[in-house]
């Protein structure tokens, strides 16, 4: 049991925190006289979170997407936040890491098996009203589930497949950026015209995601994994804890995801097009992308039958 420090000691202590930034320890102990308790509603502020979810329609149903969305995006910070102290230890510690790398990879199996609350949780004729007030909005413009992928690979891992050979290290990041796999859901690489899905997008983040991927580019979770000694970097639960990630992102999310939309925008009521306007079914099935975190830590034989077996 830690021992409580004296009353003396803690005076001793304020005094010491107060007079270095020139201060009077006992004008802010009286101060506290007359503050007020802190209450669960003031601290979590409840009013405010569950102010947040505004429906466009009068659908019930709405409130089902809008709430699970919000949801995954809290969820997505508290993996961003793990993600950053991994990118800034100082010295990076095996057991950190790996620490963190249970909690982000815990985060998204939470992601994972919650996505029933989209395939099961909403009726298919209200989804197929209220998405159309949504148009050309879509989850694909969420900017932490890009900023999570940024900060977890190399860069040329999510550069699209057909570029990757013409980039490397030394592409400036502004080109790299337009060869973005997600570029495809958006761009008509014809003629280089972008749908409203992504040039809203880029509008409002491209330059945040520029600077966003310099600091990951060499901080990211597969940098730092790299930076482990050689005799950590073949620790077996720790390889395991990493395809784990790499996996449940790229090929168990992206199958219930992909299995979502299918369900409402194939059933009877939907009309085969999606919000954002992509060609979403080849977009988003993980064997046409095969996106790979991290490449290393699979077999030729896995890569090549990457998202095949979920088919
Ligand atoms: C019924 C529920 C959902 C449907 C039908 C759906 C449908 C789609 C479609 C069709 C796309 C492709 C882009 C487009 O043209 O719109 C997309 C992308 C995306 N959605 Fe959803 N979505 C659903 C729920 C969610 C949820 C709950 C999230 C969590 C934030 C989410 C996040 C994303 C992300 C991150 C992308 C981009 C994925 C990528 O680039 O590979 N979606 N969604």
């Amino acid at each position: 049991m830690t021992k409580k420090p004296t009353t003396d000691k803690l005076l001793q202590e304020l005094d010491d925190k107060y007079k270095a930034i020139h201060q009077n320890r006992d004008v802010h102990l009286e101060g506290l006289l007359h503050s007020n308790s802190i209450t669960y509603w003031d601290y979590i502020h409840t009013d405010a979170l569950l102010g947040l979810q505004i429906q466009r329609t009068n659908l019930p149903d709405e409130m089902v997407f809008i709430a699970y969305h919000q949801i995954n995006e809290l969820i997505f910070k508290m993996i961003l936040w793990e993600i950053k102290q991994v990118a800034e230890a100082e010295p990076l510690i095996v057991d950190i890491f790996q620490d963190k790398l249970m909690r982000i990879s815990r985060y998204f199996d939470m992601l994972t098996t919650s996505f029933n609350v989209m395939r099961e949780g909403m009726d298919v004729a209200q989804y197929n009203k209220f998405r159309h007030t949504l148009t050309p909005a879509s989850g694909f413009q969420s900017a932490q589930y890009r900023k999570i992928e940024f900060a977890s690979t190399e860069l040329i891992n999510l550069i699209d497949i057909r570029f990757r050979a013409n980039i490397d290290r030394n592409t400036p990041f502004e080109h790299a950026f337009e060869h973005l796999y997600w570029q495809a859901a958006g761009k008509d690489y014809k003629t280089g015209q972008k749908s409203p899905l992504l040039s809203n997008f880029e509008n409002r983040y491209k330059e945040e995601f520029i600077t966003f991927m310099k600091v990951y580019n060499i901080k990211n979770i597969w940098s730092r994994f790299n930076e482990l000694s050689h005799e950590d970097q073949q620790n077996k639960a720790l390889i395991a804890a990493m395809r784990h990630y790499d996996y449940t992102v790229n090929v168990t999310w992206v199958m219930a995801h992909y299995n979502a939309a299918k369900y409402y925008i194939m059933g009877k009521d939907g009309d085969g097009t999606a919000t954002g306007g992509s060609n979403w079914q080849k977009y988003m099935h993980p064997k046409y992308q095969k996106r790979i975190f991290f490449p290393e830590l699979w077999s030729q034989d896995e890569k090549d039958n990457w998202g095949h077996e979920v088919d």
